[in-house]
């Protein structure tokens, strides 16, 4: 039991996370659709990976689609894909993700964001298997494992009439509820230790110590973003560290204490600091900077790697020509580099050029290229 959980990659002893992983073990090899709820943070996503390798899709690759990203005028067709011509800018036909993910597993974040028309069509396909491609005159049939996950109470949305009460029922079947990090305490540690080594491995630096005051510290708070708020605590405590040696400082700056938000978005009274807080929070800042020049290195690398097309954009940009240095086109070319880099998939594509999705849909709809489909 242990070792599947090791191998799945999902950290924690605690009764409430060793329960979960019962479950997984329990529901995987059924079709079942399995709704993941939990604050944010808590590793809803972590989960619905795990019950996917676990369950005889794993061969394939699992799709995620958060609703809440996507402009709801565009959320059906990403969902259920459309015919050539079935509407304005519909210049292809286009597969949605219920057919992209037939014989595999489905993963609808934030499925609390669906609006109501789009729940009704989504109810259909969970009881029936089938859905009509938008233009479409007959129905498609797919066999695809759905799991959902929301941070919202769907029970409070349905009484406010935002979520329909048959879908929730459906949904809620089979349900799995990840506590928030301060309710499962004892897992801290292990999280602490985990991401510090990972991150230390990663970035080619010794290992780092934490002091029984950090330790202390990190198991007290109350931790609001939960794991991944953990996490970000850590790296960030390490990549300010100078001596290898956490402690209760590391930390202190970097959490949400007394109700504070953490020091990094608070503006900082250096007439008030002492050297060492204006120290650190130069290092800060040059981290902060490092990451997004890092970032920019490795966007540019990955553009230049998958089609060499990158050169003439950067040759062009050399050429000082007015138009190559006009703003929405060079936007317009960096967007369209990362769509075809990441396969068509517009998670991805954000994730590459380091915006959200949603902004990424707006850009696109801006550009007049929602029905983009990656060649
Ligand atoms: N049990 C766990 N084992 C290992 N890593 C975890 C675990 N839980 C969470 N994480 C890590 O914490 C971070 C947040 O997890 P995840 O993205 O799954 O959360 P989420 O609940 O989907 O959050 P959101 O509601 O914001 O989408 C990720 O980096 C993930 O790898
Ligand atoms: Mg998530």
């Amino acid at each position: 039991m242990e070792d599947i959980q090791k191998k799945l990659g999902i950290i924690g002893r605690s009764k409430e996370i060793r329960d979960l992983v019962d479950i997984i073990l329990q529901v995987a090899p059924s079709d079942i659709t399995v709704l993941i709820y939990g604050e944010s943070g808590v590793g809803k996503e972590v989960f619905a990976h795990a019950l996917h390798m676990v369950s005889k899709r794993a061969q394939k690759e699992m799709l995620s689609l958060n609703c809440g990203a996507i402009p709801e005028s565009l959320l059906e067709s990403e969902l259920f894909g459309h015919t050539k011509g079935s509407f304005t800018g519909a210049i292809e036909s286009r597969k949605g993700y219920f057919e992209l993910a037939d014989n595999a597993t489905l993963f609808l974040d934030e499925i609390g964001e669906m609006p109501l028309s789009t729940q009704v069509k989504f109810l259909r396909v969970l009881e029936t298997k089938e859905f009509m491609k938008i233009g479409a005159e007959k129905t498609t049939r797919v066999d695809v494992r759905i799991i959902a996950a929301t941070n919202k109470n769907l029970q409070d949305l349905v009484d406010e009439k935002k979520f329909r009460e048959d879908l929730y029922f459906r949904l809620k079947a089979v349900a799995l509820e990840i506590p928030p990090l301060r309710k499962r305490r004892q897992d801290i540690e292990e999280f602490a230790l985990h991401f510090a080594s990972l991150y230390c491995k990663n970035n080619q630096r010794p290992p780092v110590e934490f002091a029984t005051d950090a330790m202390n510290l990190l198991y007290e708070y109350p931790w609001p973003g939960n794991v991944r708020e953990l996490k970000n605590a850590v790296e960030t405590a390490i990549a300010l560290s100078r001596n290898g040696l956490l402690t209760a400082d590391s930390f202190r700056n970097l959490l949400r204490i007394d109700g504070r938000a953490p020091a990094k978005n608070l503006p900082v009274r250096l007439n008030k600091s002492s050297d060492e807080v204006e120290r650190d929070f130069i290092y800060r800042a040059l981290f902060e900077l490092k990451k997004d020049i890092l970032e920019l290195k490795e966007m540019v690398s990955n553009l230049t790697v998958n089609n060499g097309q990158f050169g003439d954009f950067h040759m062009s940009m050399a050429n000082d020509d007015r138009d190559d240095l006009n703003v929405d086109k060079v936007e317009k070319e960096l967007i369209l580099k990362a769509l075809q880099k990441a396969g068509g998939n517009k998670r991805k594509a954000a994730m590459y050029l380091n915006i959200s999705e949603r902004t990424l849909y707006r850009k696109l709809e801006k550009l007049g290229f929602e029905d983009f489909d990656a060649k």
